[in-house]
């Protein structure tokens, strides 16, 4: 997600080091510069002055064009549920490669992909294949719409869906709904925000107006839970557009696959009428797809819709279902599968969260690590609430502003000193941890936390 851009203070000792200890970073940066907006490909790879380049990766860790290592909790945007490089999906790609990247044609792979998501997600009744998590909540949208009839799609603020029109307002910015530069009034009103966390802000919409279609939301919260949301919301909300005839939406992008082998429809009990899934699904390869109810697939079959005799939903991307990237997802989703490599990358998650509280507490900072499953928060305390206390936080009483407010400048400052302390967290200074994060590289990165946080201190970033 976009930050804002931080200023490069040119005295900061931080900045310096950086420059130093990353020439050859520098100098490619300096080269995409010409190039690239920002010099970027993702907002959210957005650092000032730059970030590291990185020239190749394995398991828990990723090393750039200056040699140095990082500890990665990035993770692939959070694809990267068996860390980088896994041995049964490279071996899989690897397999798959020679005999073509594109066929233009069905395969015997998108079938076997299908089945092993059916294996974990037993409700997917039907799957479509896109080629990123953007489209396929597009895709969810327009099937919700055509399926019900309804104009209007219910999202809730901060939740993050991709970046197509109807989803730009309301992750990192225009949380009251408007429009962000580009996108048309018209489309941005159709799909209005509600508070996270609040049945009876959905009810009452719900009880008053006829023309919802569909509600999607982050099962564990946004930014995988750094506004935190739980079982007993998802059971709600199931209930609430049961009760109104309207479609809940999981979206899954995130929590599919990762939070336990079913994702958070297992791991909270609850089924929604669709699913998307992206990243894990796809593992670590581009690949997403659309699933659920076979009535509501059925708009995608052209059968189902001429003996309905109805007009079907049109549905091209030469990537769907691309077949390096089924055979990436086969075997990611197979690990998975036979092992236990979410349960892993949750018990790692837990440890390194208790370990940076201990080290902020230690550190006699005011600020809290909290997260569920595979992720870690950190919450920096923008508000200096005094009542901070990293051994007793609970995210759930502080308000979304201050959840999602940290100051960019001092997140930019502390990505820098982590990355002098060989860690690459994501850009809320938090990340994902992976089935092949050991014990070690967690004993590491509370070290590397601690460490960053004294440098903070020294330029008096910290109080
Ligand atoms: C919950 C969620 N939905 C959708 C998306 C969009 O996926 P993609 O980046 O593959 O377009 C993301 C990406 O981070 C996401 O986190």
């Amino acid at each position: 997600m976009a930050l804002a851009a931080a200023p490069s203070a040119t005295n900061s000792r931080i900045v310096a080091a950086w420059r130093e200890a990353s020439p050859a970073s520098a100098a490619l940066a300096a080269e995409a510069a010409t190039l690239l907006p920002s010099g970027i490909a993702h907002d959210a790879r957005h650092v000032e002055p730059y970030g590291p380049y990185i020239a190749h990766a394995r398991g828990a860790h990723k090393w750039d064009v200056d040699g140095r290592r990082y500890i990665d909790y990035f993770g692939g945007h959070g694809a990267l549920i068996l860390g980088h490089s896994h041995p049964a999906i490279t071996a899989a790609v690897a397999e798959a490669l020679p005999e073509g990247t594109q066929f233009g044609a069905n395969h015997p792979r998108e079938i076997a992909w299908a089945k092993a998501i059916q294996r974990l997600v037993p409700a997917a009744e039907r799957i479509r294949f896109t080629a990123s998590g953007t489209e396929a909540t597009l895709l969810a949208v327009r099937l919700a719409r055509a399926f019900t009839g309804q104009p209007v799609l219910l999202r809730l603020v901060g939740h993050f869906h991709g970046w197509h029109d109807q989803m730009a307002s309301g992750y990192t910015s225009h949380f009251d709904g408007t429009p962000t530069p580009g996108v048309l009034e018209a489309v941005a009103s159709a799909s209005p925000l509600l508070p996270p966390g609040d049945l009876d802000a959905v009810e009452a919409v719900l009880r008053k107006r006829r023309d919802i279609a569909a509600l999607i939301y982050e099962p564990t919260g946004s930014s995988f839970g750094q506004v935190p949301l739980d079982g007993a919301y998802a059971r709600g909300l199931r209930d609430l557009t049961r009760k109104y005839g309207v479609l809940l939406i999981f979206d899954e992008v995130i929590t599919g696959f990762r939070v336990a082998r079913g994702g958070a429809a297992e791991a909270f009990g609850v089924t929604p009428d669709l699913f998307t899934f992206a990243k894990v699904v796809a593992g670590g390869l581009p690949g997403a797809a659309v699933a659920g109810r076979r009535e509501i697939l059925d708009l995608l079959d052209f059968t189902a819709m001429d003996a309905a005799g109805r007009e079907k939903i049109g549905h091209p991307g030469t990537f769907n279902a691309n077949p390096v990237s089924a055979a990436a997802g086969i075997a990611c989703l197979a690990v998975l599968a036979e092992t236990d490599a979410n349960a892993v990358a949750s018990a790692r998650a837990a440890t390194l969260r208790a370990g940076l509280n201990e080290m902020l507490a230690a550190e006699g900072l005011p600020w809290a690590v909290y997260g569920t499953y595979s992720g870690f928060h950190l919450f920096t305390n923008p508000r200096h609430r005094p009542e901070v206390s990293p051994r007793d936080f609970n995210a759930m009483r502080i308000p979304v502003a201050e959840l999602k407010g940290a100051d960019p400048a001092l997140v930019n400052r502390m990505r820098l000193a982590l990355f002098l302390n060989g860690v690459d967290s994501n850009p809320r200074l938090g990340g994902f941890t992976s089935a092949a994060h050991s014990e070690a590289d967690i004993a590491e990165t509370v070290a590397a936390y601690r460490a960053a946080i004294r440098l903070l201190r020294e330029e008096g970033e910290v109080l």
